[in-house]
């Protein structure tokens, strides 16, 4: 086997953030602190919101936003089936009822127009995913708003990015972040709900500590969601670098935007004017049937791995065609772009740690095996 010189991910971990974890195990406060509430306020400050409140995972900020919506069994909630799964598991995990809705060819965003042509009387949520870091059309959902439909905004992605200068976390009722290890700001696992809303902000607090409002005042069902000092301790010194985390990713996708277009068979990632792309994933599509080699995405990958090149697929399969939603009723064919854009997506390492010379590298190996 080839060892891989071109990972796909490699996490920003410096002294600072070993330092923190280290002051606070000395502390003895390990479980949520003052860590967790300084870490808040600079989060909430960082988006733009008023309230930030920590969880241990995205997964459970969309749970808590989805709580705070009142969404429940009987509601609808229409969601993009070309995300991770946690955008939607949070639907079944309140006894709701996921909707999909297919995606924009060009954003990979589900499709605004669907999304209000399929929003009926049991709608109760749209959950727009900021897929790879580009951030949803907040105008056009203002839409769906306008009909009593409360929107959550999967930011898991997307920390940093910006639409016509409101950052993601800030475009809809509720913001929703993950904070996991692969994240562009990560604390290990870890996750964030930003709002304005007092009411939402005070749900989400309830819904993480066991539905207490009182201590041993058990007011409606929770969860254990909490965030510990230690996990907050990394993301106050990752906030303090994540303007120079997101500049390095946006370089590397400039770069690869310059060395990678006008080839055939070949679309680099699509950026809304007004958009501030934070860059997750940098996504291409690969046409097999028009690269001037005839080689394809999955053949492209393989190679590429033989190079020492890492690469990723987000997502091989769109969740309509999975077996958790199997009982939803869809089938293949029912949503063609998701499912067109699945079996040419590839993710190409971004991360902050790539070289110039490590993009052009990977750009030049590409150029190379399609026949650019
Ligand atoms: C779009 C999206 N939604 C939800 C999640 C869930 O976040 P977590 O893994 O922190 O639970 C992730 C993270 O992987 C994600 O990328």
């Amino acid at each position: 086997m080839n060892k891989t010189s071109i990972p796909l991910v490699r996490t920003f971990v410096g002294d600072e953030e070993i330092e923190a974890v280290t002051r606070v195990m000395k502390s003895g406060q390990l479980a949520a602190g003052p860590e967790v509430a300084a870490f808040e306020a600079e989060f909430a400050a960082t988006v733009g919101t008023k309230h930030a409140i920590a969880v241990n995972s995205g997964t459970a900020a969309i749970h808590a936003a989805l709580e705070a919506a009142g969404v429940g069994p009987g509601d609808e909630v229409l969601t993009t089936p070309f995300t991770f799964a946690a955008t939607a598991t949070p639907i079944l995990m309140q006894r709701a009822t996921p909707k999909f809705v297919d995606i924009d060819a060009n954003t990979f965003n589900a499709d605004l127009d669907r999304l209000l042509a399929a929003a009926g009387p049991k709608t109760k949520a749209v959950i727009a995913v900021d897929l790879f870091g580009l951030p949803v059309d907040n105008g056009a959902l203002a839409e769906l708003r306008a009909r009593n439909i409360s929107v959550v905004e999967d930011a898991c992605q997307a920390i940093g990015a910006a639409r016509n200068g409101v950052a993601a976390g800030a475009l809809t009722d509720v913001g929703c972040f993950s904070l996991y290890a692969t994240k562009n700001l990560m604390t290990g696992e870890g996750g964030m709900i930003t709002t304005d809303n007092d009411e939402i902000a005070r749900s989400a607090r309830r819904f993480r500590q066991h539905g207490q409002g009182e201590r041993y005042e058990y007011l409606s069902l929770g969860y254990n969601y909490r965030m510990t000092d230690l996990a907050a301790a990394i993301g106050r010194v990752q906030l303090g670098r994540l303007d120079a985390i997101n500049a390095k990713r946006r370089k590397n996708a400039a770069l690869y935007d310059e060395l990678l277009s006008g080839i055939a068979g070949l679309q680099t990632p699509f950026v809304p004017a007004g958009v501030e792309h934070a860059y997750h994933q940098y996504s291409i599509l690969v046409d097999g049937s028009r690269t001037q080699s005839g080689v394809g995405r999955d053949a492209l990958r393989a190679q590429l791995q033989e190079r020492g090149i890492g690469s990723g697929i987000y997502y091989p399969t769109p969740l309509h065609l999975n077996p958790l939603f199997a009982n939803l009723g869809f089938a293949a064919g029912d949503m063609p772009v998701a499912e067109r854009v699945a079996t040419r997506v590839m993710a190409l390492p971004i991360h902050p740690l790539l070289s110039e010379e490590d993009v052009r590298a990977v750009a030049g190996a590409i150029r190379e095996i399609v026949g650019a």
